[in-house]
């Protein structure tokens, strides 16, 4: 069943939230246990459908996988034997199981991977994916919606110069490498800390690399890796979606568990803009003090790690909406990202697009409407547009919401938000 958010504008949201572990890293964990026979056990697991998507295609590879959601609990059990499969029905309902095809081609020298389709914010090829694979000796070549890699001999290492640095794609090298016959190289690699998250997790299991979180990674392959227990890196992006809720509301929020190092370039764009922003033992917190009527819009530039991350720029977006004065939001990552923008101006924003740019003139209030979320992000923004929009706001989609914030609106309602989630039928179903 479809389902929307109501959302009753006028909220100033106050408390503390927690933040548990990332789901663009807890997906990629669960590929590395492919890497080890025998039973690995995930801790901080966020409590989303993608992780249950994530458990169902490693099932499908003959891997036994127990999941509690309420203890954030992922335990992997991977037999000596695992299949090489990613079927398109799940590959679509999750991108971020591409993630399997380099643990898949090291482990089996096999991976026959669903390619999965353009989605709502860009088309997001797998280019550098493939050629880094290719690049450790695995033929790779797309047949029937898949994208097949084989290394019947296995992999070997190589030196590897990535031309943009992709998440994913540092990712599946990676996850590659480690099982490489000698040395690779990986240059222009990504540094977020998800990607840290990965190296910590491989190495615990026996994988030896340099220079995670540097734009220069080191592998050194080793024969075998073994199962480890691990603990998922906090979400940066659900701690900076909190930061910005706090801001854009005018309200206080204390972020347990947020990392704040993981946040430096928006938490200072929002302290620079007259926000309180401060590091407490549990977590951080952010506030819009009290003589502070409205805080001041800024420029964001999104960039890959430790730039502005494209994920929270939907939320910068509905915090300039509101903001006192003009910006000037920047996309540079993906190309199709600024849906956000036509259902803020559903709700009265004042905002231009122009090409990978938006101005934003902000205004006092927004009011009311019904919005449709394209995706995570938006409509976790949508939503917090909403509470600072006059009367209520309809946000449909909120099965997107899901996959990205566990109970969004039971976190909202302890802060204070008034918000409910009720059945979605458009009047001809
Ligand atoms: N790209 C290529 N070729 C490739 C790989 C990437 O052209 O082989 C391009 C993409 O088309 C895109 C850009 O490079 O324009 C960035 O892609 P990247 O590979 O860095 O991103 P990703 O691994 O597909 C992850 C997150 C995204 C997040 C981006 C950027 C996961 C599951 N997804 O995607 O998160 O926006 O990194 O930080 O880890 C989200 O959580 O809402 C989300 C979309």
């Amino acid at each position: 069943m479809r389902e929307r958010f109501r959302v009753v504008g006028g909220a100033r949201l106050v408390g503390e939230v927690p933040v548990v572990g990332a789901k663009n890293s807890a997906l990629k964990l669960m590929a590395v246990a492919l890497l080890a026979r025998g039973r690995t056990t995930l801790t901080n697991m966020p409590a989303i459908v993608d992780v249950r998507i994530m458990a169902e295609l490693l099932r499908r590879l003959g891997v036994i996988v127990d999941y509690d959601p309420e203890a954030g609990l992922v335990a992997i059990d991977v037999p000596e034997t695992i299949g090489h499969r990613a079927d398109y029905e799940l590959v679509r309902a999750l991108r971020a199981s591409i993630s399997v095809l380099g643990p898949l081609v090291a482990r089996t020298g096999h991976a026959d991977v669903a390619v999965p389709g353009g989605d709502a914010i860009g088309s997001r090829g797998l280019d550098l994916h493939a050629s880094g694979l290719e690049a450790l000796g695995a033929h790779v070549h797309v047949a029937h919606g898949y994208l097949v890699a084989t290394a019947p001999r296995g992999l070997r290492g190589a030196e590897i110069r990535l031309d943009f640095p992709s998440v994913g794609a540092t990712e599946n090298i990676l996850m590659a490498a480690v099982l490489a016959r000698g040395r690779t190289v990986i240059e222009n690699v990504a540094r977020e800390p998800e990607i840290m998250d990965i190296a910590a997790m491989l190495e615990s299991m026996g994988a030896r690399i340099d220079g995670a979180g540097t734009g220069r990674i080191v592998v050194d392959g080793v024969d075998e890796l073994r199962p480890t227990e691990h603990r998922v890196v906090p979400d940066r992006i659900a701690a900076g979606t909190w930061a910005f809720a706090a801001a854009t509301t005018c309200g206080d929020i204390e972020v347990v568990g947020g990392v704040a190092e993981h946040l430096g370039v928006p938490l200072r764009a929002l302290a620079d803009s007259g926000c309180h922003v401060e590091a407490t033992p549990r977590g951080f917190r952010v506030a819009v003090p009290s003589g502070v009527d409205r805080p001041a819009a800024f420029d964001v530039a999104t960039l890959p790690y430790p730039g502005f991350p494209t994920d929270l720029q939907p939320f910068a977006l509905t915090y300039n909406a509101v903001a006192r004065g003009s910006a000037m939001v920047t996309e540079n990552l993906f190309e199709a990202r600024f849906r956000t923008v036509q259902e803020l101006a559903r709700l009265g924003a004042d905002m231009q697009v122009d090409g990978h740019h938006v101005m934003t003139h902000g205004v006092r209030a927004l009011s009311g409407a019904p919005v449709e979320s394209s995706d995570i992000r938006s409509g976790a923004a949508l939503v917090i547009a909403g509470l600072v929009a006059d009367g209520y706001t309809l946000v449909s989609g909120v099965h997107h919401i899901d996959r990205g914030y566990p109970r969004f609106e039971v976190a909202l309602r302890s802060l204070g938000a008034d918000i409910t989630r009720e059945p979605d039928e458009d009047w001809y179903e």
